[in-house]
């Protein structure tokens, strides 16, 4: 049995993908297919609608994407956006312009009529994203014309009767204010139930991986972050044993890491490979003060350790925790440009020649933590604070010590147990110590001291791309010094990061 589907036919927009996480977000499924997909190849009793995507090319191009008409003989209601809105009236035989310019960002929309379709339950006037260079002239015949704009005249149209609806501007994108009303208006003409939910996610995962992976067998790394976490937890689901996960403890992670991971996946019976690497890491970086240099002989050592289990263990596949906006990062949409060597993506599977399996390469954040509730990760890990690869290496600028590792694992386990308790771990994005090795004098008893200086970094951020430092109470943070102080050897003044980034990354290296 399959669940109610919208397709989404993608003709090469860099918001489609965001088409199908708006619609999850409203409890519906959607499916993406490539642009030459037929209608045979979409149809079936489980389709109940189809959303024909934005895209870079002009309908008006020779060997422009195109749609199969017999798409528009399905029977469901169909609903064009951007380019999807040009193929529909160019089909139905309306006039489309190419614009003197791009017209590209905010805009505001005069609805027509509203009891249109999708306008339903909205004011006349309405902000929206538009992102086009062709536009609608003149509607088709069957079409009236539901909103406008100053410079577009046809900015959204629909044909009742076909159940054909289009729109000039982009409804996915967070800039178009009313954009999920829209989505939900026209699933709402789709009769689509609205049940899709975490469970539904993982059963499609879980048949999807079985077919890729056959009887293979799996390796992943797992780090202890969320999204290593959920992806081993969905393969082990589906394949059991045939998966082995291996942690490679790096020696500058966060106090007790391997233990917290332990704790949190005793009651799951995997088969996890527990490798102390520490000393070796240690090894590497004795000496070495460059950021960039620290984090290649980091990466370096991890692929070796990683690499010498994964032959071992004579895997087919590597299995990793990517999510959607990771591959939009590696693959530069959007202008992303490389400012540090993550080797996240696209680093290992090339180096050892494995086959991918990434079962949450469709999902954003919030959604693997979803996933990971509904799949019985604990709490604790399913909100754990990101952690960089590197780890406290990038934390504590110069040379990196085991006393300084040791030193820094304790500071930071103290921050984060007092934010913990007061309340605050959940309210910020990312929270840590570093290691400034800067000493300063002090005064403890009736003795000088003369030690290292601890910086305290605490952000709230959507993506990590930009952050804000976060405004904790100062008894908190008096709190989180006088402890460390007093409790950590080798620590004796506490400074509070009020940076955010721009200018400052969130990391210190
Ligand atoms: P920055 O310091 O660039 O960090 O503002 C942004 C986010 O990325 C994390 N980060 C890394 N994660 N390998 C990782 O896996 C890395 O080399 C790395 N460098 C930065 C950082 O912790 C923050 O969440």
């Amino acid at each position: 049995m399959h669940h109610e589907r919208i397709a989404i036919l993608d003709y090469g927009s860099q918001f489609t993908r965001l088409i199908t996480r708006r619609l999850r977000d409203l409890g519906a499924f959607g499916l993406v297919y490539g642009p030459a997909a037929t209608a045979q190849e979409i149809q079936g009793a489980d389709l109940k609608g189809i959303i024909l995507s934005g895209g870079p090319k002009s309908v008006l191009e020779a060997g422009a994407p195109d749609l199969d008409p017999a798409i528009l003989e399905l029977g469901v209601p169909i609903l064009g956006v951007c380019y999807g809105q040009q193929l529909l009236a160019r089909n139905a035989g309306g006039l489309i312009h190419r614009s003197a310019h791009r017209e590209y960002g905010k805009a505001l929309i005069q609805v027509q009529d509203l009891d249109s379709v999708l306008f339903q339950g909205l004011d006349p006037e309405q902000q929206v994203w538009m992102s086009h260079g062709d536009h609608v002239e003149q509607a088709p015949a069957g079409f009236t014309v539901t909103a406008r704009t100053p410079g577009v005249p046809v900015a959204a149209m629909e044909n009742r009767a076909l159940r054909q609806f289009a729109i000039q501007f982009h409804p996915e994108v967070s800039h178009t204010t009313h954009g999920a009303t829209i989505l939900r208006n026209f699933l709402h003409v789709c009769a689509m139930k609205l049940d899709w939910n975490a469970g539904h996610f993982i059963e499609e995962k879980l048949k999807d991986i079985r077919a890729q992976v056959g009887d293979g067998r799996v390796v992943l790394g797992l780090s202890g972050g969320v999204d290593s976490s959920v992806a081993a937890l969905l393969l082990h689901r589906a394949i059991g044993n045939q998966l082995t996960c291996v942690f490679v403890d790096t020696g500058v992670m966060r106090k007790d890491e391997k233990l917290q991971v332990q704790e949190a996946f005793a009651p799951f019976d995997m088969q996890i490979r527990w490798m102390d690497a520490g000393a070796e890491f240690l090894g590497g970086l004795a000496g070495v003060a460059d950021p960039e240099a620290k984090r290649k002989i980091i990466g370096r050592i991890f692929i070796d350790v990683f690499d010498r289990e994964a032959q071992q263990l004579q895997a087919d596949f590597l299995a990793q925790g990517t999510l959607y906006p990771d591959v939009i990062e590696s693959s530069g949409v959007g202008g992303a440009v490389l400012v540090k060597s993550h080797h996240n993506v696209g680093g290992l599977p090339a180096f050892m020649k494995l086959k991918l399996v990434e079962p949450l390469r469709e999902l954003f954040k919030d959604e693997v933590r979803r996933v990971g509730l509904a799949l019985g990760l604990p709490e604790d890990m399913v909100w754990r604070h990101p952690f960089p690869g590197p780890g406290l290496a990038v934390r504590i600028p110069g040379c990196v010590t085991e006393d300084r590792v040791r030193i820094l694992q304790n500071a930071d386990a103290i921050f984060i147990e007092e934010l913990k308790s007061a309340g605050w771990y959940r309210n910020t994005s990312q929270c840590f110590a570093v290691l400034l090795p800067v000493m300063t004098v002090g005064i403890m008893g009736d003795e000088r001291t003369y030690e290292n200086m601890c910086a305290l970094r605490a952000v709230t951020s959507e993506d990590f791309m930009t952050a804000d430092w976060a405004r904790l109470p100062h008894e908190l943070l008096e709190k989180v010094a006088q402890r460390i102080v007093n409790e950590v050897k080798g620590i004796n003044r506490v400074v509070f990061d009020i940076t955010s980034k721009p200018p400052a990354t969130i990391e210190y290296e």
